[in-house]
């Protein structure tokens, strides 16, 4: 599937559908007023009938319209005309394309640039970028293990009409953006997807290395084995997976872009268990299947840095998946054990489905060698974030209030919501033990907050932000599978990087 950006003669362009917005009360966009001029009335005689409704949800299709080369129009309902907001915008969007996938349309126009987005000051930037990734989000499909994966969808080529020519170029900015973009929250998407017998911690380290070869120019990719971690000290991410004969691998990925305008060190963590059983401390069957989704925060941090370098970004980026498998066997480590971390600070396991932490700790500590500025870590670390803050909005944690509200303001702007929870004191006494210099669980409720607690205890070198993703990676039921969070907003976070040089 194409698309392009194209300044149309809407009457003349030989298309298979025009799509076109109606709001509230009748009123007609302003392609709309346009087409229905050139059909000389058309579809004011239509409304006049009163066949044609402006709210969201409604759509007609009307076919052979006189005078107009299209072979169909669209007309979609886009509610009361001042109050589209984000939101609004992709529930149009998807209405539409539930209409148009059913249908044998190869190319489409969809003429919306004229739309105001309420909150918006950079316009045709945000509309073509919602429409690029809202429009590839409904047409995701989960790749099946049966070779057999048949393309029912139709529609090969996209025309984004823009209507002022002035507006081409932020458009064309857009697009290349919007379709990096979508390139990494789709390449999450499909690894977080792939089942745990397939995604183990070595295949996450194999798809690290086909980046280094995709992008041989800018990616240089080291995998850090058993053996390494060994030597290493990493006793706490090695403990997590000695159940396991899938044994843990940490992919580092060391993105540098083109003419890299600035010495920043950004480092992304993501949390790679493939499979999360709980460990001893063993987790109720049911729903235990959706713990293959427990590495989509490195899933995350892969998707990432290949929009870095799809942009050529001209960053310096250090990725980390941290792959592992929490199981249970003979050789797993147990509830009571006090592990040596990296960092030399013990930890005594209260309870071994508390990994994510003691995988990330590690990694943390790993990370202080290439001296970052900034580390973002992601995981799908507690069951209390999503008790605490649903499943739309990630939790966000940091130990400086400048990253923190940079990532809040990239969420802000991308819709992938999270919200601050705080790192108070009185939260880090709950992490007391007797035996080591901390536990690994909390003794009290707020449990998304103390593991992040527990995480700081690491990052003491530099300005850390922790995404607890554990609502919003994934969705289960009808609609299930991995959403692609937060992908988008890491990337603005990022391409927002540029802007402040
Ligand atoms: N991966 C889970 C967290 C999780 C649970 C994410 C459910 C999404 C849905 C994590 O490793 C875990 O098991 N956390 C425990 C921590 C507890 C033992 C302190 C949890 O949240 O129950
Ligand atoms: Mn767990
Ligand atoms: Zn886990």
């Amino acid at each position: 599937m194409n698309f392009f950006i194209k300044n149309c003669d809407l009457e003349k362009e030989k298309t298979d559908c025009i799509v076109i917005s109606i709001f509230d009360g009748s009123k007609l966009s302003d392609s709309a007023v346009y087409l229905d001029k050139c059909s000389n009335g058309y579809i004011t005689s239509l409304i006049k009938l009163g066949d044609i409704p402006g709210k969201i949800g409604d759509a007609m299709m009307l076919y052979n319209v006189p005078k107009i080369i299209s072979k169909r129009i669209l007309l979609v309902g886009c509610g009361k005309k001042n109050a589209i907001n984000k939101l609004r915008f992709k529930e149009i969007l998807q209405n539409t394309i539930k209409i148009v996938k059913k249908l044998s349309i190869k190319n489409i126009i969809f003429s919306f640039s004229e739309f105001r987005i309420n909150n918006n000051n950079n316009n045709i930037y945000w509309m073509i970028r919602v429409i690029i990734i809202s429009i590839k989000e409904c047409l995701y499909k989960i790749i099946k293990i049966n070779n057999n994966n048949s393309k029912n969808i139709n529609i090969k080529n996209i025309i984004l009409n823009i209507s002022k020519k002035k507006d081409l170029f932020t458009a064309e900015i857009s697009l290349k953006h919007a379709l990096a973009i979508d390139h990494a929250i789709t390449s999450a998407k499909n690894l977080s997807n792939l089942p745990p017998n397939i995604c183990n911690p070595l295949y996450l380290s194999h798809k690290a290395k086909e980046l280094s070869k995709k992008y041989k120019d800018n990616i240089i990719v080291e995998v850090i084995d058993i053996k390494k971690m060994k030597e290493l000290g990493m006793n706490a991410y090695i403990a997590v997976g000695d159940g396991s004969k899938n044994k843990p691998f940490m992919s580092v990925i060391k993105y540098s872009g083109g003419n890299t305008i600035n010495d920043k060190k950004i480092a992304l963590v993501g949390k790679g268990l493939t499979f999360d059983t709980g460990g001893i401390s063993i987790k109720p069957a049911f729903h235990m299947h959706e713990m293959k989704y427990d590495m989509c925060g490195a899933a995350a941090v892969y998707g990432t840095l290949i929009m870095a370098a799809e942009l050529q970004l001209p960053l310096t980026i250090i990725g980390i998946l941290s792959g592992c498998e929490n199981m249970l066997g003979a050789n797993s480590f147990r509830p009571g054990d006090v592990l040596t971390t990296m960092s030399g600070q013990t930890v005594e396991i209260l309870n071994t489905d508390a990994e994510g932490r003691l995988v990330l700790c590690d990694s943390l500590t790993y990370l202080e060698r290439f001296s970052p500025n900034i580390v973002i870590d992601v995981a799908t670390l507690t069951g209390a974030c999503v008790t605490a803050l649903g499943e739309s909005v990630s939790g966000l944690f940091s130990n400086n209030k400048e990253l923190e509200n940079q990532l809040y303001n990239a969420s802000q702007e991308t819709d992938d919501k999270v919200w601050s929870l705080p790192l108070f004191s009185e939260y880090y006494k709950e992490l007391s033990s007797d035996v080591a210099d901390f536990s690994n669980i909390g003794k009290g409720k707020a449990g998304a907050i103390t593991a992040a607690c527990f995480l700081s205890n690491f990052t003491k070198k530099y300005n850390w932000a922790h995404l607890d993703i554990a609502g919003t990676a994934w969705k289960s039921g009808k609609n299930k599978g991995a959403t692609g969070r937060p992908v988008e907003l890491l990337c603005q976070f990022l391409l927002n990087q540029l802007n402040d040089i």
